[in-house]
Parts: C-alpha cells; structure tokens; sequence
C-alpha cells in the first residue's frame, strides 16, 4: 500500500513515519524546499523522542520518503492524507483553511487514478464537505472519496500515541474510505484499540470537543488551585481524591501557569467561535479561553510579587520556556507572555532550556539572556522560577541551588519541587496551589 502525507510538520511527520513503520510505503510531501532537503539528510526539523531513529529506519528500509513535489509525490498513492497547519486565523480566532483547501485541490489535480483524502489536521466541522465539493469540482472525471481522520497525539509521546493510541477516529461515508483506512490500521486492530466509524461532520467534532474538555479539565484544577492557596487546602490532595472518581479520572487535573501548545489555544477558540457562529454557543469554553489567557499574565505578576512587589534591578532565572517538557515548541507557551513582562518591568531576565533556547530566542525580548544549565541560569540570580517541568530540573538538589544564587525566592509554577525541602535549604519557595 502507498499513501502520501502533505505537510511535514509535527502530525505529518510523526505519522508519516508511524505508517511506514506500519509496514505502509509513505511519501511525506512539504512546500518548503529547505525543510524537505534536510529530511533527506537525516536532520529532523523538530524535537521529538525517538522520531530521528524511526525517520532514519524507515527511510533506510525504503519505506519512508520525502518530497517538495507535490504532483510527483501522490502519484499512486490510494490514500492521500492532509497533515497541513490550521492556524487561529487573526482578528477572528477561526482557523484559517487556506492551506488546507489549498493542498486538497492541488491534491486532486495530479492524482491519477482513486484515492481516497484524509483530513488529519484539526479543521473545524464543515471543512470536510467543503474539501470534498473542491475535490469533486477539480476532477469530476476521478472518484475521490474524503474522510476524517482526527490526530490526538500529545507532543513529546507522539510516537507512543501514534502507535498505541486509546482510540482511533475515522469519519468516513463511503464503504471504500472506511475500507482504506481499516487497512491503514490493520497493526492497532491487533492490540484492540478501538476503531471508531462516524460521520465526517461528527469525527471533525469529536476532535474539538477532546482538546476543549481536557483543556477545561486544566483550568477547572487550575481555579482551585487558586483557591486552595486562599483557604490552606492542598491541590494535589484534591486532585486525587477527585481523580479516583473513575467518572473524572486522575489525569489533567495537574496545575500549573496555563496550557499552551500547538492545540488546546487554538482549538478552544476555534469551538467557541463555530458554536457561536452555529448558534449554540458553549459558553464553558469561551470562559476556559478567556481565563487560561489572563492566567499567563497573572503568573509574570506572581513573580513580581514574590520579589516583594518589584523585579526592577533584579535577576530572575526563568527554568524552562516551551509549553511543555521533552519538545522545543514554542507556541502559546506561557514563558511567551511572562518573560516579556519581567523584561518591561526591569528584570534581568536569564533563561535556560533544553531544547527550546534556539526556537525561543527571537519571541522572546532582545533582552533575554540565555544560559547553559539551570544551574548557571541560577547563578546570581534573585529569584528563580520554573515554568516548565523538565525531569533535568527536578535532579537539581535544593542546596546547590540555594549556593548558587544571591536571592532565596523560588516560585515553582509547575509543583515539581517538595516544599519541605526548599524551606528546609532556605528558600521562600511558592508553588501552585499548596500551603
Ligand atoms: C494536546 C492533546 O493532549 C492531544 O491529544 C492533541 O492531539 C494535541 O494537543 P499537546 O499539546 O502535545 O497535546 O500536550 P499536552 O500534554 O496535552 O499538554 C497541553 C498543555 O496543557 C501543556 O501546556 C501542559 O503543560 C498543560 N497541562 C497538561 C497542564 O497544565 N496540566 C495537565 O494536567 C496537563
């Protein structure tokens, strides 16, 4: 079987490499010439665990390929999958199908014979229909068959997700779309994952409504952390004592300084401006977005108070920048909005990350300094707070911290620090949502 993939970007280019290792012969096409060049020297463009082995094993069995020419590279291919981005579209917070529309025409210009179009970017309910009325407008005389194929891998365990996922959606209303992709997924029916058959409109959905649940899980924990701080009661306690509830369950109730990433920013607002557009307004929603946004703020504001109402002059270590561990993705990380106003309001600010210094650099004010450890981030600084749990962060031992810089306030924005022992090595130490 051989299927191409439009967009190298995370989704495309983790399941491109996900299907070839499912056996499956995989074009991964992108526009932009230099990304493709370095693909095919072996360079990933992005930072995600165990994605460099599984491109070069693959590429290396000759199942794995890339292309900058479209045309060439679908030519053959019995499932076409569209993995390019969807961004929040600006003034407005729809997202912006340009691209998609764009790829799906192009697609069914140089197909050769049936295929089948798989959406796997995040696209709002409606665009597969739209991607199939261009389809069948383009290439009247080729039977082109869409379907929806919703991506929920997390980034920094995409593979892991790709491969082992809790489920796997296909909008689909053609007997031979259904049939494509039940072939795609043959190596997950072999570990019971289920595989679920909707409607386009439905699958498209379910995507949106996933990611603005999980996100409002997030800031639901988020609020009562906030409370638990106003009336001496632990978060972490009450997340589990409510997590054990199978109805809730355990995971996404960890608190922190607001979600970012690549989805849940985009998609909140994306629901909450179809539903308002459809007239059934999910006014839940619009409150997570509007919330997780000022948080980001309000945490810059944290730090301020915590160095006693003014940073000016001073030097804050900022550990971590991209919105979550083990990827070097910027985007609506929450080091976006803080670092800023620590810089506007005097700080020194010096920052370090494993992996994200490169991307973070130029959104980040010029002023931004950036070090090459924690621990030299550390050094002379008056205050040091952690915004993203990187495990290397939770090795450094209290006291070699506290040796390290001139002041002694922490704020651990992600709760990866035990209290006790940051007191106990003579920290003024704040965390999230515990006394
Ligand atoms: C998310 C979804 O999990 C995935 O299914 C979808 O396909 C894409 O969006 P991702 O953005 O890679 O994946 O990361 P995720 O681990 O879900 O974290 C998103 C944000 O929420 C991060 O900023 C993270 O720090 C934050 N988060 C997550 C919390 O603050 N608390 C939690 O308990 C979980």
């Amino acid at each position: 079987m051989r299927i191409a993939m439009i967009g190298a970007g995370y989704v495309g280019l983790v399941s491109g490499a996900c299907f070839a290792e499912f056996g499956v012969e995989v074009t991964v096409i992108d526009t932009d010439t230099s990304k493709v060049a370095a693909l095919r020297e072996g360079r990933i463009p992005i930072y995600e665990p165990g994605l460099d082995r599984l491109v070069a094993e693959n590429v290396a069995a000759g199942r794995l390929a890339f292309a900058d020419d479209l045309d060439a590279g679908v030519r053959g291919a019995e499932a076409v999958f569209l993995a390019v981005g969807t961004p929040s579209r600006r003034g407005d917070g729809h997202a912006d199908l340009s691209f998609v529309f764009a790829a799906a025409e192009q697609v069914a210009r140089a197909l050769t014979g049936p295929a089948v179009l798989v959406t796997k970017s995040t696209v709002p309910v409606g665009t597969g229909r739209q991607v199939r009325e261009i389809v069948r407008a383009a290439r009247p005389d080729l039977d082109i068959e869409v379907a929806s194929n919703p991506e929920f891998l997390r980034e920094g365990s995409a593979i892991g997700d790709f491969m082992r996922p809790d489920r796997v959606v296909v909008g689909a209303d053609s007997e031979r779309a259904r049939e494509v992709l039940r072939r795609l997924y043959r190596p997950l029916y072999l570990i019971e994952t289920p595989i679920l058959f909707t409607a386009i409109e439905t699958a498209e959905l379910i995507k949106y409504a996933a990611n603005a649940f999980l996100a409002t899980k997030i800031t639901f924990i988020n609020e009562v952390a906030d409370l638990c701080e106003k009336v001496g009661a632990d978060v972490h306690d009450v997340a589990r004592g409510m997590g054990l509830d199978g109805r809730i369950g355990r995971k996404f109730l960890h608190p922190g300084p607001g979600f970012g990433g690549s989805c849940f920013p985009k998609d909140t607002l994306a629901l909450a401006r179809t539903a308002r557009d459809a007239g059934a307004p999910i006014s839940i929603v619009e409150t997570v977005v509007a919330v997780n946004d000022a948080r980001k703020a309000q945490m810059a504001e944290r730090v301020i108070a915590a160095c006693g109402g003014s940073v000016s002059g001073k030097t804050v270590a900022v550990l971590g920048l991209t919105f979550k561990p083990e990827t070097d993705d910027m985007r609506d990380a929450p080091a976006l909005v803080v670092v800023p106003r620590l810089v506007e309001a005097g700080a020194t600010v010096r920052a370090y990350d494993p992996e994200g210094a490169a991307v973070a650099r130029p959104l980040l004010p010029a002023a931004t300094r950036f070090a090459e450890s924690a621990l030299d981030a550390a050094a002379g600084a008056d205050a040091l707070v952690l915004l993203t749990e990187w495990n290397e962060f939770r090795a450094l031992a209290p006291a070699r911290l506290r040796a390290a810089m001139r002041g002694d306030v922490v704020l651990d924005l992600r709760n990866v620090y035990d209290p006790a022992a940051m007191r106990a090595a003579g920290f003024r130490y704040s965390s999230i949502g515990r006394p």
